[in-house]
């Protein structure tokens, strides 16, 4: 397939962005921390350099990353493997900036556009910034990276959106340790407002800043990994809590349905306003204590995946893409599911800007 360019209207000066383009970040720092975008050297167009990023596999993250570089005025190359996903991108794109009009509001900056590279040499040539976001697989992102040699010869940056393999080694396999960082978006990556960005252990400090500005300059907040542990902060996190769900299900304790409606409407009701170590603090750590000297014995310590998903995926129930999963799909109606989550975001995105406001 042949090559193609849409665009809002005139590209941003080289290296950076539209005058216009807000530099604040919609959110406020913790107490303490300098304000987002308020940082020295915080100016995109000195601390990035960056124009045009070539966003490799263009899937869920991939897609969803691509619209907020081009709502932010970037450059955006777009190429996967598959031919199929670059003949469908730009209705996808198109439908997600849509949605975002339609319920979040117009972009942050004029210029962005969007360009179909058919072969990944035009991103090895061109961009600024390679981002992985193929799948999640070490070999085949050591594979992506190798081919880009052409880019680690320029000094561009490059990015990978792993949900948690680790960035020491796949630079270290991939030759690109002094130019990669992990910046784990969140899905849906249009709309989750926060990216964890992780240092190699042989990643220059200057490489995660210019990481840092970049993913301010889309709006979204950082948060340094300052060690490349599996999983990051947020999936060492919800895998906890998805493997006591799992236990809760396979020991007969609850069904689906109640599992979920008791994370939903107790903890994850407060969970935008206060995080679990703040919440500690509210209950008081003694009583933490005393819950966890006779709870966490009695808690799911498996370090493999549990019987009852292991039992699931071999049934080719996968959730759903295949119509059954935890739940029956065929029944329930997974768009209105997506539709509903991301509603939900886009409200609670609301007040979290009440928060900032206050
Ligand atoms: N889906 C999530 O919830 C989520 C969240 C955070 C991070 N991630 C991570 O983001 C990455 C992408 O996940 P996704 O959910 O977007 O996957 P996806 O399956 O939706 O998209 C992956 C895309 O990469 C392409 N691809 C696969 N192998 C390739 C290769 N070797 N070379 C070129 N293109 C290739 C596929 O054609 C596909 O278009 C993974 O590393 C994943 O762990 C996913």
């Amino acid at each position: 397939m042949s090559a193609a360019v849409w665009r809002e209207s005139e590209p941003p000066r080289r290296g950076g962005r539209t005058p216009d383009a807000p530099l604040k970040s919609r959110f406020k720092s913790p107490p303490g921390l300098p304000e987002i975008g308020e940082e020295e050297g915080d100016d995109v167009d000195s601390a990035t350099s960056i124009r045009s990023i070539g966003v490799c596999g263009i899937g869920q993250m991939g897609s969803g990353a691509a619209v907020c570089y081009k709502r932010a005025g970037y450059r955006v190359l777009l190429w996967d493997q598959d031919e199929r996903k670059l003949d469908s991108a730009r209705g996808r794109l198109d439908a997600l900036e849509s949605w975002l009009d339609d319920h979040v509001g117009p972009p942050s900056a004029s210029g962005g556009e969007y360009r179909l590279a058919a072969d990944l040499r035009e991103i090895d040539d061109e961009a600024d910034l390679a981002m992985d976001c193929i799948v999640e697989d070490m070999d085949r992102k050591v594979q992506l990276l190798l081919s880009l040699a052409g880019a680690v010869r320029r000094k561009a940056l490059f990015i990978t959106t792993t949900s948690g393999l680790g960035i020491t080694r796949m630079g270290r396999e991939s030759g690109t340790s002094e130019l990669l960082v992990g910046t784990h978006f969140w899905n849906p990556p249009h709309l989750m407002p926060l990216v964890e960005v992780v240092r190699g252990e042989n990643t220059p400090a200057e490489v995660v800043d210019r990481v840092v500005a970049l993913i301010e300059s889309i709006g979204k907040i950082p948060v340094r990994v300052n060690r490349d542990v599996p999983g990051f902060i947020g999936n060492r996190l919800l895998h906890a809590l998805w493997r006591e769900a799992i236990h809760l299900v396979q020991t007969g304790v609850a069904s689906p349905e109640d599992v979920d409606r008791v994370a939903r409407l107790t903890f994850g009701l407060r969970a935008l306003a206060v995080g679990p170590l703040e919440n500690m603090d509210l209950v008081g750590l003694d009583l933490i204590k005393r819950i966890h000297e006779y709870l966490l014995a009695d808690l799911s310590a498996a370090s493999a995946p549990l019987e009852e998903l292991e039992r699931l995926v071999e049934r080719q129930d996968l959730g759903v893409k295949t119509g059954k999963g935890f739940y029956d799909w065929r029944v329930r109606d997974g768009k209105e599911a997506i539709d509903r989550r991301d509603r939900q975001i886009v409200r609670q995105l609301a007040f979290l800007k009440e928060l900032e406001d206050r």
